[in-house]
């Protein structure tokens, strides 16, 4: 059992406290947002996670979890001292706002028992350099004798499956100036049997930047190739199924969509070319992957304008507003700049998700929530799936396509069946699946239906 003290209780805090509990340590969670630590006191997970609200009851029953807002409480006894708090856009620039984890660093090194050696591991996705700049910190604010080193240790989890990737990941990266303090941070690690890397400090720093900035180029890859197939009459979820064949390709992230969001994707994107830009290259490969993410969410603008004429006066009805299913993180979601160009227009909108609708709404004025998804579609011009929840998978399309005013579903995912679809009496128009719906088709069908 090691005595270890998680900084910030979000996403990525959450999952690497609550699993190292659940093998056996013993864990503080340290977060300043004082509602979230009595939520959690009180066994309740602050965020939608799937399975992790089970392990924090377990291991709070099991005295093996504690939280507080205080450093004094938490970090003197600590042997690991992991740094998991936000690093979102500068709001000056596009490189990685570090207020969060200076202040984290101060105020653990403040809290540094003398006498004592403790390690401070990042968790936080930070720029390269950045493991360099916490150790300064620490040397300017941590009591003399006390001895610490400092470990990079970058997470790779997915949110909606982040307790599987941290028992099961597929590798775990370590870095450090210091090889004996990373070997020590290892052995936090030895029960997934992952794959174990240990470099320096700066290259474990890349390989978090590199890896999400490769899997998001992927995605805008796959969503230029959509485009194209459109133009040309192909189908772009064949075509990656027959890419995804090639075990040098691989089938993983080649899903054309509305394109890629969230906390994490499109941020780290723009802080890698900044630290490019900074040191004077010119990104151009990663600039290019944002830019194509951009017009994705602008193409389902075109395509509702090509298909209703004027958007002025319609109604639009959004399936998900998350930007992916089984988390209620709305940061950078697809959804939300898809309705805010809506409204903008002068377009009523409408919008169902299971876990992310209260804040939604608090996000984008003017946008309405609903209770189900078939109220989405009630005199609805336009039906548009944002976001693949399960729960949109099997819906009565008879029962929708008699709720909207017309019946044009378009499929921002590529998840459903196009026949089946139109078998129900709608239009289907997906991402790069086929030649583009002619309007004729939509009128057509409209006059009968309104
Ligand atoms: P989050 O916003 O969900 O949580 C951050 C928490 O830190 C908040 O609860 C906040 O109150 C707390 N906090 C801020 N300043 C603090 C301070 N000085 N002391 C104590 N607590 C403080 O963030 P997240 O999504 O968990 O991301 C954390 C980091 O992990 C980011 O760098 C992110 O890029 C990276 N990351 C995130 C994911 C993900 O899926 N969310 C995956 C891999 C890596
Ligand atoms: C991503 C990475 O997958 C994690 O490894 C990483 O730790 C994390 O970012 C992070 O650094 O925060 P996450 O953002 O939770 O995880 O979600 P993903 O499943 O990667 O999806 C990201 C976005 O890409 C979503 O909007 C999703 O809809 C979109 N996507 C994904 C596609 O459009 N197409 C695909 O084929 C795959």
């Amino acid at each position: 059992m090691r005595r270890i003290c998680v900084i910030g209780a979000g996403y990525v805090g959450l999952t690497t406290g609550i699993c190292l509990a659940d093998l056996g340590n013993n864990v503080t969670l340290l977060d300043t947002d004082t509602k979230r630590i009595a939520a959690i006191k009180q066994g309740e997970l602050p965020i939608f996670e799937p399975g992790l609200g089970e392990l924090l009851q377990q291991n709070l029953r099991a005295g093996r979890v504690y939280a507080t807002t205080s450093y004094a409480e938490a970090v003197p006894d600590a042997e690991f001292v992991f740094i998991a708090v936000a690093t979102p856009t500068a709001e000056e620039h596009d490189g990685a706002d570090l207020r969060y984890v200076e202040a984290a660093a101060t105020e653990l090194a403040r809290n540094l028992s003398a006498g004592r050696r403790t390690i401070v591991i990042n968790k936080s996705t930070v720029p390269i350099g950045t493991g360099d700049w916490v150790a300064n910190i620490l040397a300017q604010h941590a009591p003399v004798g006390a001895q610490y080193a400092v470990v990079s240790n970058p997470e790779f989890l997915r949110e909606g499956q982040a307790v599987l990737d941290f028992q099961q990941p597929d590798r775990v990266v370590l870095g450090s100036t210091a090889t004996a303090a990373a070997q020590e941070v290892a052995t936090l690690y030895l029960s997934s049997r992952a794959p174990i890397i240990i470099t320096d400090l700066r290259t474990a720093e890349m390989i978090k930047y590199a890896s999400n900035a490769f899997l998001a180029t992927r995605i805008s890859f796959i969503n230029e190739i959509a485009r194209i197939c459109e133009q040309l009459g192909a189908n772009v979820r064949e075509v990656a199924l027959g890419m995804g064949y090639d075990r040098r390709i691989g089938r993983a992230f080649l899903d054309a969509g509305v394109g890629f969001g969230g906390s994490c994707f499109p941020k780290d994107l723009r802080a890698l070319a900044h630290m490019a830009d900074e040191a004077g290259l010119h990104p151009q490969l990663l600039r290019a992957v944002l830019d194509i993410n951009r017009d994705q969410r602008l193409l389902i603008m075109e395509k509702l304008c090509r298909l209703l004429g004027s958007l002025e006066g319609k109604r639009v009805g959004l399936l998900g507003l998350t930007f992916k299913p089984n988390t209620d993180d709305l940061r950078d979601a697809p959804a939300l700049d898809i309705a805010r160009a809506l409204l903008e227009k002068g377009v009523h909108v409408a919008g169902y998700d299971p876990a992310g609708m209260e804040r939604a709404q608090q996000l984008v004025p003017g946008l309405e929530t609903v209770r189900t998804p078939y109220d989405v579609a009630k005199g609805a011009d336009a039906l548009v799936l944002v976001t693949e929840w399960n729960e949109f998978k099997q819906l009565d399309w008879n029962q929708i396509r008699k709720h909207l005013r017309r019946p044009l579903l378009i499929d921002g995912r590529n998840m459903y069946d196009a026949e089946r679809i139109r078998s129900a009496g709608l239009v289907y128009e997906g991402i790069g699946v086929g030649c583009p719906t002619p309007p004729v088709a939509l009128q057509s069908h409209a006059h009968v239906n309104i």
